[in-house]
């Protein structure tokens, strides 16, 4: 099965249409933001790393319309969970909604003044595929209310706006997130893979005209749920900053491979040459898609997915089966993305082999009894946008 971007239109009309139907309101705001797929520089942006992410076409749309009390009213059509509480309620909000009541309370919190309102989701960027669902609602939701209490944040304020939505997650929703997803879901240009360095958060467009090469980005959800909550990730980023603090370092960014035998613990070793080894495999990237080399690409993908599988320890059965069969397919190398533990991966894959590899990796999944996959294509697309 292949999940398709939708309709921009439709999209738009569904979250207003929901806004109208769940609250009888008329949208006087509409924004979106889309999902993101990260090409290389996994579990890195937390250690002041590099990663190299590309916004999808899949994107969350919101609609609002603003109150006159301090009412906050939130429905999704991903949801049978609607959320109501006041503004002061917002920084206590739970499930879904943290994701959006959160954004509103880091929005108070800076000192905006946040009206009451109502307001509706309708999505493309499957929830739970390790795809930036969260960072893609936060991030339209961001956009929609930043042009009511300070448009600046649209454009100057763009980077501190992305920030608010970090905050969002972090301390709303409860998620120990590095900042990748929002970084993207904000600031990507159509056309470009991200480049952000959180050394000292600059970003670059790297051009990724991947239709002209003749190749394709292949997206596999195992839909294999992970929690970025409870889950393996922050024990992970435990483990990681353990072996910082050891090697007497702020962030394994400053580490060295021949630093690293100074660690006793061999899970911390483990743990800190993935993120170094890592971070170099980032810039390798770079040089290879500047130089169109796209069997070294391919390389680094496989070489990425090999130590987040065996150093990191994020991996799982169905992101290795659907990487090595995609492989086994004709890609020219693939990677899981996101935290781990599930959700999904990519595949750099030859533009008329996209059907086949995702036909073998449906056949591999029904052999060892997995759960039918989704597919996707990835197209490098822009960042959060109001919607005029
Ligand atoms: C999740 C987090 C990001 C990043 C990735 C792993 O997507 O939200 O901040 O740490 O995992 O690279």
């Amino acid at each position: 099965m292949f999940l398709t971007p939708g309709d921009p239109d439709d999209l738009r009309l569904g979250a207003a249409a929901i806004l109208r139907q769940h609250y009888g309101a008329e949208a006087t705001v509409a924004a979106r933001a889309p999902g993101r797929v990260n090409l290389i520089g996994e579990h890195v942006d937390y250690h002041r790393g590099p990663c190299l992410p590309l916004a999808l076409e899949h994107a969350t749309h919101v609609a609002l319309r603003p109150r006159d009390d301090d009412r906050v009213r939130l429905v999704s059509r991903h949801s049978d969970e609607p959320w109501e509480g006041t503004l002061d309620e917002c920084a206590s909000a739970t499930g879904w909604a943290a994701y959006a009541a959160g954004v509103l309370w880091a929005l108070r919190d800076s000192g905006r003044a946040v009206p009451g309102l109502d307001l509706a989701v309708d999505s493309t960027v499957p929830v739970g595929a390790g795809l930036s669902s969260s960072a893609a609602l936060e991030c339209a939701v961001g956009v929609a209310v930043a042009s009511l209490v300070d448009p600046d944040l649209l454009t100057t304020g763009r980077r501190e706006l992305a920030q608010l939505c970090i905050r969002a997650e972090r301390e709303v929703a409860g998620a120990p997130t590095g900042g990748l997803d929002q970084t993207v879901a904000m600031l990507a240009e159509a056309g470009a893979a991200l480049l952000v360095d959180f050394d000292d958060d600059s970003t670059h467009q790297v051009p990724l005209d991947l239709t002209a090469e003749g190749l394709a980005l292949l997206v596999t959800d195992t839909r294999v749920s992970h929690a970025l909550v409870d889950g393996g990730y922050g024990a992970r980023r435990e483990d990681s900053e353990e072996a910082a603090r050891r090697l007497g370092l702020e962030s394994l960014r400053e580490a060295r491979l021949g630093m690293l035998d100074d660690l006793g613990d061999e899970r911390l070793r483990r743990r800190a040459r993935h993120v170094v080894t890592e971070i170099e495999r980032v810039a390798a990237t770079v040089d290879a898609l500047e130089s169109g080399d796209w069997t070294a690409v391919g390389g680094l993908l496989d070489a990425s997915h090999a130590s987040l599988r065996d150093d990191y320890e994020v991996s799982c059965a169905e992101l290795d089966l659907a990487t090595t069969t995609a492989r086994e397919a004709g890609a020219l190398g693939a990677r899981m993305v996101g935290g781990g533990f599930g959700g999904s991966a990519v595949a750099l894959v030859p533009a008329e082999r996209v059907e086949a590899v995702a036909a073998a990796v449906d056949t591999a999944f029904a052999a060892a009894g997995h759960r039918p996959p989704a597919h996707l294509r990835a197209v490098a697309s822009s960042g959060a946008a109001l919607l005029g």
